[in-house]
């Protein structure tokens, strides 16, 4: 684990973190778990959750059981209300949500709710999740204490130059359909989101924060080829992979998350985006635009919180 990461205790801290059966979310979960945070990671498939709850465990030196699993596809809009129910029901105090799970999905595929799955697990999720718990999480938050939400963006929303790129086609329908343009897509929306977010709940004790984890070797990127870039970036892929996934560990990666949730320093501020390092940094020019933040939440609020499934 990165030692630069604040070393503030979690003690008595309840964590939930989406997508903590691999990759960045579960070297987080390690983090977190060792600093004394009470943890739950979702994951889809019980067995490698199951599997996943006990490597957490034993990583940060917890006892076994003390990490718990839910189990949830983030890309079905019921399951994230189900998830969101059943932290409610269960745990009567919620200080961080780590909104962490993503796809980078190298076909166009649509969830059950028919919302293309890059926007569904990336943006719509985090958000909905975001408005079914902040009502614990700010219940939850201490004197000079907030309840923190990070959620963790990517620098490849800078690929995207301006916001209505992202806004004019949320789900991916012009063809052809490139993966990575589709997912920066995704990132930008889920990131502008966040920052309205971070505004609209500026006087609750609930704080929002972006993240940059930066590339890393996960099952995301070693899934990944040059197919996935726009066709003028492909030449580029081989390179790019191998002074850039390659080379970071999940470990690494989890830094700036690890920042977000536990850095004494950041107590109170809002809206913020850390970079790989946690260290707050500007983020794209198309995704400081205040009217296009209000409009990426309000196109997640309708397709989450306003969807009824069919
Ligand atoms: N790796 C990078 O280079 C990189 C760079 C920038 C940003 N990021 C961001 O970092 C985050 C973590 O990425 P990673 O590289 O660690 O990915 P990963 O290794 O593929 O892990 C993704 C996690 O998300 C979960 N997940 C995937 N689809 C899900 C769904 N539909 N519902 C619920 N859970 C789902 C997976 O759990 P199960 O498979 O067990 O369900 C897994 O725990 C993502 O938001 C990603 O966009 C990654």
């Amino acid at each position: 684990m990165d030692t630069r990461v604040p070393d503030r205790s979690l003690a008595g801290r309840v964590a939930l973190i989406t997508g903590g059966t691999g990759g960045i979310g579960m070297s987080t979960a390690v983090g977190m778990a060792r600093r004394g945070a009470e943890v739950t990671v979702t994951g889809r498939d019980p067995e490698r959750g199951r599997e996943a709850v006990r490597r957490i465990a034993e990583a940060a030196g917890v006892a076994p059981g003390t990490v718990r699993l839910r189990i949830a596809d983030l890309g079905v809009l019921d399951d994230v209300r189900r998830l969101a129910d059943e932290v409610l029901a269960d745990a009567p105090r919620l200080h961080m949500l780590v909104n962490n799970a993503g796809v980078n999905n190298g076909t166009r595929r649509t969830t059950p709710d028919g919302l293309e799955e890059n926007l569904a697990v990336n943006a719509v999720a985090p958000v909905l999740l975001t408005r079914l718990l902040h009502g614990r999480l700010a219940e939850s938050a201490e004197a000079g204490r907030s309840s923190r939400v990070v959620l963790v963006s990517s620098s490849a929303h800078k690929m995207i130059r301006r916001a209505a790129d992202a806004l004019g086609d949320p789900q991916a329908e012009a063809a052809p359909y490139v993966a990575m343009t589709a997912y920066a897509r995704s990132k930008l929306i889920a990131l502008m989101a966040g920052f309205a977010l971070a505004r609209e709940l500026r006087n609750s004790p609930v704080t929002v924060t972006a993240v940059d984890p930066g590339p890393a070797d996960t099952s995301m990127t070693r899934s990944m080829d040059r197919t996935f870039l726009p066709p003028a970036m492909r030449a580029g892929w081989a390179l790019y992979y191998r002074l850039g996934p390659a080379r970071r560990s999940a470990d690494t990666a989890a830094l700036s998350t690890l920042t977000a949730a536990a850095s004494a320093e950041l107590e109170g501020r809002t809206g913020l985006y850390l970079d790989t390092r946690g260290r707050p940094a500007r983020t794209s020019s198309a995704s400081r635009d205040e009217q296009a933040h209000r409009a990426a939440l309000a196109l997640l609020d309708g397709l989450g919180v306003d969807t009824v499934r069919p």
